[in-house]
């Protein structure tokens, strides 16, 4: 039986039995306790060294990076490169494809010749739908933790060094956030969550489940992290939630309030946020975008589909129009706004003509740049049992279609930018000697030669434009 059938019996929130009875729960409430580990492993030396892989969402980068910081704080060090790690946590995406069997055969590849592995932790939203299961199908992880219980692994490391392997999946009343060690060295672009969790419930989507209910992080925590990250060296945040747009702190205030105080501190020249929900696009933070000067033109605002029937199956409780009305809002706020979206394709159901209706939604926008797919069947929601299911070749046409279709808005998007002068934050090295890659206000990757360091902010007139990035001189 799968875990989180055998779950339903378990403490399942009001929330969700209301709306979907007998569905399946990922919000498991176990936790790691000695007396819930149930197999014992061999004992083993603390590790050393570490590695943390992560997949997916700009979250789970965030998330990645938190849980490296956790482990260092425990004196242990990240493993060097081409060397086997003592600790290594995968921590998992489960919002598309068979991301719980890519788990299970990254797992395998851990193992060494001798039929050892490393000490290994599933860390991520496998980790919060799969829990105990994982522990069956994988001998050899000694730790699976969900996405609200990372700053425990400290005490799972301790049970595992000792033979104990441990799961938990709980989501816990005292924040991670409160726990975690303090941000101290960053990139010039660093991630902050400011929000997580979804209450949303489109029916195709994990999300509600694996990362629980929408919670945002006080006003004041986010902003000392944010001063941390521009100590450590972050010229650019960008603010994260599963429904940024939906942060609200416990006075009311709204993201653009955040953004505002944000904005306040000296050293910080760039704001972002993602990913954002149409419904909570506010009159308030759609004018940020016109007061804020280091708000930047760019919105990830997704849409999903292009027709209403289709969006009403989604349960994404905004049409076509409404989602047009809101561009134009932000337009009249910001012309030079780039947008951005997400898509998919083959929902349950969906038919030719409501397909093409999501071709011409792009072309209505005209999209500078965004993510596409295919629908996938998430087990426990409601699409997955719903009828229609559109077959793969049909979802790989449209897909095909589709990307072909944001491709050209893409280089018109990047090209209407040549002759441009722009400030862009220098990120990394190129490829080529002399190079440099940065971002552009929109968002867009520029390369250019000349003497800079990372972490510059510099003034670059745009020159040439291709699909994914364009070449800029130095001015
Ligand atoms: N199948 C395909 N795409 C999905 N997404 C979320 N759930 C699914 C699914 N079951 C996409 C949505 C969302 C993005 C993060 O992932 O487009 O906005
Ligand atoms: Fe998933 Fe986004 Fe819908 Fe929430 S709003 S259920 S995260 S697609």
């Amino acid at each position: 039986m799968r875990s989180c059938e055998r779950l339903l019996d378990d403490v399942v929130p009001d929330l969700i039995r209301d709306r979907w009875p007998n569905k399946c729960d990922f919000r498991q409430r176990s936790r790691a306790k000695p007396g819930m580990t149930k197999d014992t492993m061999h004992s083993t030396p603390p590790p050393r060294t570490y590695r943390v892989k992560s997949f997916g969402c700009q979250m789970n980068v965030y998330d990645g990076e938190r849980m490296a910081e956790l482990l260092a704080q425990q004196g242990i060090a990240p493993a060097p490169e081409g060397e086997e790690a003592d600790l290594v946590v995968l921590n998992t995406c489960h919002i598309r494809e068979k991301a719980a069997e890519k788990v299970y055969s990254d797992i395998g590849r851990l193992r060494r010749e001798d039929g050892t592995a490393p000490l290994i932790a599933v860390a991520g939203c496998v980790a919060q739908a799969e829990g105990e299961e994982i522990m069956t199908r994988a001998p050899s992880v000694s730790m699976v933790v969900g996405p609200q219980a990372y700053h425990r692994l400290p005490a799972m490391i301790a049970d595992a060094v000792e033979g104990r392997r441990s799961v938990d999946t709980d989501m816990p009343t005292e924040t991670k956030f409160d726990v975690l060690p303090a941000r101290r060295k960053v990139g010039p672009s660093a991630f902050l969550t400011v929000q997580e969790g979804c209450d949303k419930f489109c029916t195709y989507c994990v999300v509600p489940y694996t990362r629980g209910a929408e919670i945002s992080r006080p006003f004041n925590d986010l902003v000392e992290e944010a001063k941390r990250l521009v100590d450590a060296g972050a010229r650019e945040i960008t603010l994260l939630g599963q429904n940024v747009n939906a942060w609200r702190d416990a006075g009311g205030r709204g993201l653009e309030r955040l953004i505002e105080a944000l904005a306040a501190i000296p050293a910080l020249a760039r704001i972002r946020y993602t990913t954002s929900h149409p419904n909570d696009m506010t009159d308030g933070l759609i004018a940020a975008h016109r007061d804020i000067e280091k708000l930047m033109p760019f919105l990830h605002l997704p849409v999903q589909a292009g027709n209403d029937r289709v969006l009403k199956a989604m349960n994404r409780s905004h049409t076509t129009a409404s989602y047009l009305a809101i561009l134009d809002k932000v337009r009249a706020a910001r012309p030079d706004i780039a947008l951005s979206g997400d898509f998919i394709v083959g929902f349950p159901g969906e038919t030719d003509a409501e397909f093409e209706d999501t071709l011409k939604l792009v072309e209505q926008v005209g999209y500078a740049q965004c993510f596409s797919f295919k629908y996938s069947a998430r087990p426990g929601t409601p699409a997955a049992t719903m009828d229609g299911q559109v077959p793969l070749d049909v979802m790989d046409e449209r897909l095909q279609r589709l990307q072909t279709t944001l491709n050209v808005s893409q280089i018109a998007f990047n090209r209407a930018s040549i002759g441009k002068r722009c400030v862009v934050l220098v990120e990394r090295r190129g490829k080529h000697e002399g190079q440099w890659l940065g971002k552009s206000p929109w968002l867009q990757s520029v390369h250019f030669t000349g003497e800079v360091a990372i972490g510059d902010l510099v003034e670059v007139e745009l020159v040439e434009a291709g699909p994914n990035s364009l070449s800029g001189q130095l001015v």
